[in-house]
């Protein structure tokens, strides 16, 4: 499959790499076709990873991920343009994080309304599917790097862009995935996304995760 990788930081290195050790094409996307973090990323990567703008990623694909900084995912996603996200599924694991010691959320991106619910308006031709975002990178794409069973969330409008979705969670090792719903439920995963720093503080380990275990009654 063409997957396109919006984003030149560590979530969009590994999800690249993940997919590349899976087989397929990756085209890496920056705000600059070019960019240092990219190129070194296709070096290490293979002749079937790739590099260019966010724009050339988008038009590449068959599935987007977009791994920008949430804060500003929508700038991105405007460079990569309407016509190349269209009827396409775009992965979103973009947390609108303001970055500081005690992490928040962008206000207008937020509590009432999320990312992912924006992109979605945004863009009504594309399928957003709002998964990953709740774990470090690593664990995204190896979750026995946490021991135990633990779990992730996925929530979108429909359903078979989110099953196209479970079956890539599948690729990475995750065996069960929580649906919530539709793309609302994304202001509560990236909510908790605030609440990942907090407890990296506590333990000194990226290598956590969530767990919800349901009582009966
Ligand atoms: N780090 C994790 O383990 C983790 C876990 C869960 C969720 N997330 C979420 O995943 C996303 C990616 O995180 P990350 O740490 O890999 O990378 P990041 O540093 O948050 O984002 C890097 C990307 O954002 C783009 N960007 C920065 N400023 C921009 C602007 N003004 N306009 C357009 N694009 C801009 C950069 O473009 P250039 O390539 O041009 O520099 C780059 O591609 C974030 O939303 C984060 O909250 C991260």
């Amino acid at each position: 499959m063409k997957i396109g990788i919006l984003g030149t930081g560590m979530v969009g290195n590994a999800i690249g790499a993940k997919l590349i050790q899976l087989g397929h094409q990756v085209k890496m996307g920056s705000r600059t076709a070019g960019n240092e973090k990219a190129v070194e990323w296709v070096e290490q990567n293979g002749s079937t990873a790739s590099q260019g703008t966010f724009r050339d990623a988008a038009s590449f694909a068959e599935i987007i991920f977009n791994c920008t900084a949430g804060a500003v995912s929508l700038e991105a996603l405007e460079m990569a343009g309407a016509e190349n996200l269209s009827g396409k599924i775009l992965v979103d694991i973009a947390n609108p994080l303001v970055r500081g010691t005690f992490p928040s959320l962008v206000p207008s991106l937020s509590n009432t309304t999320s990312l992912g619910e924006e992109i979605q308006k945004r863009y009504p031709e594309t399928k957003v599917v709002k998964t990953l975002n709740t774990m470090m990178c690593n664990v995204m794409v190896d979750p026995s790097l946490v021991p135990g069973e633990h779990d992730i969330f996925i929530c979108g409008n429909d359903n078979e862009p989110k099953l196209k979705v479970r079956e890539i969670l599948n690729w990475f090792g995750w065996k069960a995935p929580i649906d919530l719903g539709d793309l609302s439920n994304a202001r509560y995963t990236e909510m908790l996304s605030a609440f990942w720093m907090p407890l990296f503080n506590l333990y000194g380990t990226p290598n956590f995760n969530f767990k919800v275990s349901v009582g009966k009654g």
